[in-house]
């Protein structure tokens, strides 16, 4: 069966909610034993926890994406307890929300930190110890829909998710030779918490300018389906499946960006809606 991912060990960093929880479940049932991770040890064991009473082999390990001897010590946990490293997600991500001209430098940074630094991190602490190991693997990094286009009030997190999909590509050509595959997955829109925070962005900030006109600045279901020809949401069970599909290895990709987003890429036309 070629989605089975029985006896091998599967990282997925930011597994602590949204699709990065959804994931670790899924390669879970697949066979897989897990290793959770969140800045949160708590917020990391609560999905190990749900693994393991599903019937699933988990281990929750706190790490910081951003903090390179962090994420080794990750790989490390991964190896104590369960003897390699097979297949690494580098999930965990964040956004903010605001004009480019305006943003502080503190919150560029942070963007760039967690979603491309920290992938970058990620994947040269499993790619080396693949490599160590000399079994190959499958290295995932999460990009976005919004790594394609410019989006406003998104410079930072347009920037890196783009960053993400390159860097993807670079990896795979540096890491074929070890037979290590890397590819991301780009979600369009998936209802997760980091979803909630960007509808949101207008209500939380009082002293915010009114940027109303900005498409999907603080947007609505129906802006969204207005813009999707599949006419709904994505849900984190649809991208766990597109991500046991890149781990499970069994598709000659490497460098490839694997888009899910109910075709809001591929759409050409500002909106089907009213
Ligand atoms: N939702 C969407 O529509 C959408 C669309 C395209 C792409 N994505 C991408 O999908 C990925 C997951 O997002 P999501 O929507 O599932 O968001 P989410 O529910 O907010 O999850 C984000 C995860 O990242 C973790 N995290 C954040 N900073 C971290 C750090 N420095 N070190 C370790 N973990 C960290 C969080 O854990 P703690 O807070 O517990 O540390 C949490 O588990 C992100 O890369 C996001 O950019 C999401």
């Amino acid at each position: 069966m070629p989605e089975d991912l029985t006896g091998e060990t599967a990282i997925v960093t930011g597994s602590s909610s949204g699709i990065g929880a959804a994931i670790a479940k899924r390669y879970a049932a697949a066979g897989a034993n897990v290793v959770t991770n969140s800045r949160s040890y708590d917020r990391a064991k609560s999905t190990a926890d749900e693994i393991e009473a599903d019937g699933g082999t988990a281990i929750a390990v706190e790490a910081d994406v951003t903090d390179r001897d962090e994420m080794g010590d990750l790989i490390a946990a991964a190896v104590d307890e369960f003897g390699s490293v097979d297949v690494m997600v580098n999930n965990a991500g964040t956004t903010v929300i605001d004009s480019a001209m305006e943003m502080d430098p503190e919150d560029w940074q942070q963007v760039v930190d967690i979603n491309l630094t920290g992938v970058f991190f990620g994947a040269q602490a499993a790619g080396t110890q693949m490599i160590e190991q000399e079994t190959g693997g499958q290295i995932i990094n999460v990009g976005s829909i919004f790594g394609e286009v410019g989006v406003q009030g998104r410079a930072p997190y347009n920037a890196t998710k783009g960053g993400v999909h390159n860097l993807t590509r670079a990896l795979a050509v540096e890491l074929a030779e070890h037979d290590i595959g890397v590819n991301a997955l780009a979600p369009g829109f998936i209802k997760t918490a980091m979803d909630e925070q960007t509808r949101e962005s207008d209500e939380a900030d009082e002293d915010a300018p009114d940027r109303s006109d900005w498409p999907y600045y603080g947007y609505e279901d129906q802006h969204i389906r207005n813009r999707v020809p599949l006419d709904r949401y994505g849900s984190v069970e649809e991208m766990a499946n597109c991500a046991l599909f890149l781990a499970a290895g069994d598709h000659y990709m490497t460098g490839e960006v694997l888009t899910a987003d109910g075709g809001w890429l591929a759409f050409g036309w500002g909106s089907k809606g009213t």
